[in-house]
Order: C-alpha cells, then sequence, then structure tokens
C-alpha cells in the first residue's frame, strides 16, 4: 500500500466524470487500499478516486461507525428521503467549509472489495459523505452546490460545536 497525492482544487482532473470500472481486478483493490491509506493519512473520512487522479468510479469512505471502512466501486444512489443541512470539507479544497443541503437517509449499491454487489443504507454523516464522494465521480464539488462557502478558520464563528466539519 502507499500514500497517493491528493489533487487539489482547481486541478481539471477534479471536474472530469469518471469511467466505471468493468470488472475487479488486484490493480483495482490496490487502488483501494491505496485510497483508504490515503485517506486514514489526511486524515479525511472519505475519498473518491478523481482525488488521486484517477478517473475511475471508486471511492473509499470511513465515518468512524459501525460500517468501519468501506470500499464502493461503481456506487450509484439508488434510494434518497429527507433532508439535512450541515458543514463540509473537502480535503481536495484545504482551507474552506461549506454548508450543504443532502438528503438525511441514502442507500448505495455497487461492488465491495471482492466484487460482490453490495448495497448500503446510511444517514446522517455517512449520507453526506456518500453523496459528497459520489458528486467527486461526476466532477462536482461541494463549493459548487453549498448554500454558503466560507474559510476555515471563520469556523469558530459557526453556532453548532458539534458539527466540525469533516473533510470528505
Ligand atoms: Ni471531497
Amino acid at each position: 500500500m502507499s500514500i497517493r497525492i491528493i489533487v487539489k482544487d482547481p486541478d481539471p482532473v477534479l471536474r472530469e466524470i469518471a469511467k466505471p470500472v468493468p470488472r475487479m481486478t488486484t490493480n483495482i483493490q490496490k487502488l483501494l487500499d491505496d485510497m483508504a491509506e490515503t485517506m486514514y493519512d489526511a486524515p479525511g473520512v472519505g475519498l473518491a478516486a478523481p482525488q488521486i487522479g484517477i478517473l475511475k468510479r471508486v471511492i473509499v469512505m470511513d465515518v468512524g461507525d459501525e460500517h468501519g471502512l468501506i470500499h464502493l466501486v461503481n456506487p450509484v444512489i439508488v434510494y434518497k428521503e429527507g433532508e439535512q443541512l450541515g458543514v463540509e470539507g473537502c480535503l481536495s479544497i484545504p482551507g474552506l467549509l461549506g454548508d450543504v443541503r443532502r438528503a438525511m437517509k441514502v442507500r448505495v449499491k455497487g461492488l465491495d472489495r471482492e466484487g460482490n454487489e453490495i448495497e448500503i443504507e446510511g444517514d446522517e454523516l455517512l449520507a453526506r459523505c456518500i453523496q459528497h464522494e459520489v458528486d467527486h465521480l461526476n466532477g462536482i464539488l461541494f463549493t459548487d452546490v453549498a448554500v454558503k462557502v466560507y474559510r476555515e478558520e471563520l469556523r469558530e464563528d459557526y453556532d453548532d460545536e458539534e458539527d466540525e466539519g469533516d473533510q470528505l
């Protein structure tokens, strides 16, 4: 495993549409492992392959809940419910945070590290993370969809101290 360099906005690779993975291979497994290591090192709670310059539909997430580390290849959101407004950051956009409206609950389908079809349901932070990472695969950054974007150091003025603005 190795830690990859995280691409930063405005690198144009972050604006491309990532391509589906035709089948699970050891190369894709290595990519997943490198992405997980890179995400934990950053540290962040989610990472999409375009963020390390690879235009494949591959994401990893670990929001610190019972799901642990999630590997997801060709993720497709099949269900969305409700709404949440919360703080979001991105490893590719250091120093900025945003208030972003997302669905409260989502269900996502895809392949796991072994190439098996899996379906994951998440709410709150996991739901937010899934939507943020799938956006990355479509060239969309949180700053495109945020209702408000601000510098990280202005964070202390924010009323909800619980909401730290995870790096997704
Ligand atoms: Ni991000």
